[in-house]
């Protein structure tokens, strides 16, 4: 039996040399014990491979390492030889992480996803509250992770709040960051955290900006918000009433449904939706924090369709609700199109991303990934029934004509859908508006965007 000694519950580093020295030497998992503890083991006694042993480097998909990255974190004592079982069958079968069937690559999956929601949930209930040091104000915050992701997550919070001085406390640790460096100390309890008011005016101010009432899902929400998270947060208060106007929006829109022959439409929606919240048709939703499905009235006569969701829209679980978004909103306002009247979607449900340091950056779906997801639009199209799709930009017009499309050339006119369908209407993205350099380019490709959806609009019977 060999045993390792990883630094850190979330020694990821650790663990991966570990793990390939073992893979080289051809170490069976069983053979292994992995424990977390100040004292690094030495693998191999004198410190290098037994003789005979194969010198070198293996290659691991990068899939996978996505996917350890994430399950090292979680709290399952068992993930590390999970995950070692796991790399030794890859050198067999290099594709196992297709098969989801498999029922290993499904736990190590499950623990995956379970990480991300935790990750997920500290960005979006940890809640700060204002106190005074030596240095001035200092905000400090209490978290309760289930999964060791505090230091995975810190990134997140110095990019958000870098103008800040702050403390995230947690029972295994304590991140600090003081305007300019991170730092680490000892877990904490409940008592060491601040009592009284969180600092309302910050957080309701950037609850208003990552939440539109106008757009809330009750049951989404109530999920996403555990209660135990509910008692630290300021916005708390303004819940009973996101609800009853949710409600009374949802029962004039159960209302005002059309009653389409013999089928519950909102039922095989809502069933849509929760399957797609499980879709793993490409390899993009093991980065994603969630699918980000549709949403609209399913009686909608317009539906719009993006490439996918971005940073924000990842983290929010809607579509459109980032800086694009706003440009959309704006230009669905001045084009006289109400958005709570159209149903929003994207051709690709998961965020696509490169890492750069603490930074996602946004990355184009490819052929493969936008035809894996064309299924799901599908589906809304067939469902919603839209009179009018309009696709904004290449890869949206792609997924809804099965095709290759040059914007330039399909602008500005009514395309006829297969099967019925309805018409599809094809304008940029508003995200290349935001690319644009040159001011008046700006403003005039703007004003054509505009005028794409007002023409769209008036296709509607
Ligand atoms: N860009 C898109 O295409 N869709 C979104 O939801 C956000 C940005």
């Amino acid at each position: 039996m060999r045993l390792v000694t990883l630094a850190e519950e979330d020694d990821f580093t650790g663990w991966r040399d570990a793990v390939r020295a073992l893979v080289i030497a051809g170490v069976a998992p069983d053979q292994v014990t992995w424990q977390v503890g100040e004292t690094a083991s030495d693998l191999f006694g004198d410190g290098s491979p037994p003789a005979g042993t194969p010198v070198g480097a293996f290659s691991v998909p990068r899939a996978f390492i996505d996917l350890a990255r994430n399950a090292i974190l979680h709290h399952d004592p068992e993930r590390f030889a999970l995950l070692h079982r796991l790399l030794t069958r890859l050198g067999d079968r290099p594709r196992l992480l297709d098969d989801q069937a498999d029922p290993l690559v499904r736990t190590a999956e499950a623990l995956a996803k379970a990480v991300r929601r935790d990750i997920h949930k500290m960005r979006a209930f940890v809640r700060f509250r204002e106190m005074a040091d030596d240095a001035g104000a200092r905000y400090v915050a209490w978290f309760e992770p289930e999964h060791h992701i505090v230091r995975a997550n810190a990134g997140f919070f110095v990019e958000r709040f870098a103008a800040m001085r702050w403390s995230i406390l947690t029972p295994g640790l304590s991140i600090h960051w003081d305007g300019a460096m991170l730092g680490e100390g000892p877990g904490a309890t409940k008592r060491d955290a601040p009592d009284g008011d969180p600092v309302e005016d910050v957080w309701r101010t950037y609850y208003a900006s990552i939440f539109n009432p106008a757009r809330v899902k009750v049951a989404a929400m109530l999920k996403e918000m555990p209660r135990k998270y509910w008692k630290n947060m300021p916005e708390t208060t303004l819940v009973p009433q996101l609800i009853a106007s949710a409600q009374a929006r949802e029962a004039g829109m159960v209302q005002a449904a059309r009653v389409k022959a013999g089928s519950n439409v909102e039922g095989a929606w809502a069933a849509l939706r929760d399957e797609a919240a499980a879709c793993t048709r490409c390899p993009l939703h093991r980065q994603a924090t969630q699918t980000v499905f549709g949403e609209g009235p399913v009686d909608a006569a317009m539906m719009f369709v993006g490439e996918q969701p971005g940073d924000q829209e990842d983290l929010a679980g809607q579509p459109f609700v980032g800086p694009a978004g706003q440009v959309f909103d704006r230009a669905l306002a001045e084009a006289g199109v109400d958005r709570a009247r159209i149903y929003v979607s994207n051709a690709v449900k998961h965020f696509k991303f490169e890492q750069r340091g603490k930074r996602r950056i946004h990355a184009k779906p490819n052929g493969p990934e936008i035809d894996a997801c064309r299924w799901w639009i599908e589906q809304e199209v067939m469902l919603v029934r839209p009179q009018v799709t309009v696709a904004l930009g290449a890869t949206a017009a792609r997924s809804l004509l099965g095709r290759t499309v040059t914007i330039g050339r399909e602008r500005g006119r009514p395309i006829d859908l297969p099967d019925g369908s309805g018409q599809a209407w094809i304008t940029v993205h508003p995200s290349y508006l935001l690319r644009l350099p040159d001011e008046a380019a700006k403003a005039a490709e703007y004003a054509r965007f505009v005028d794409d959806l007002r023409a769209a609009a008036a296709l509607v019977a």
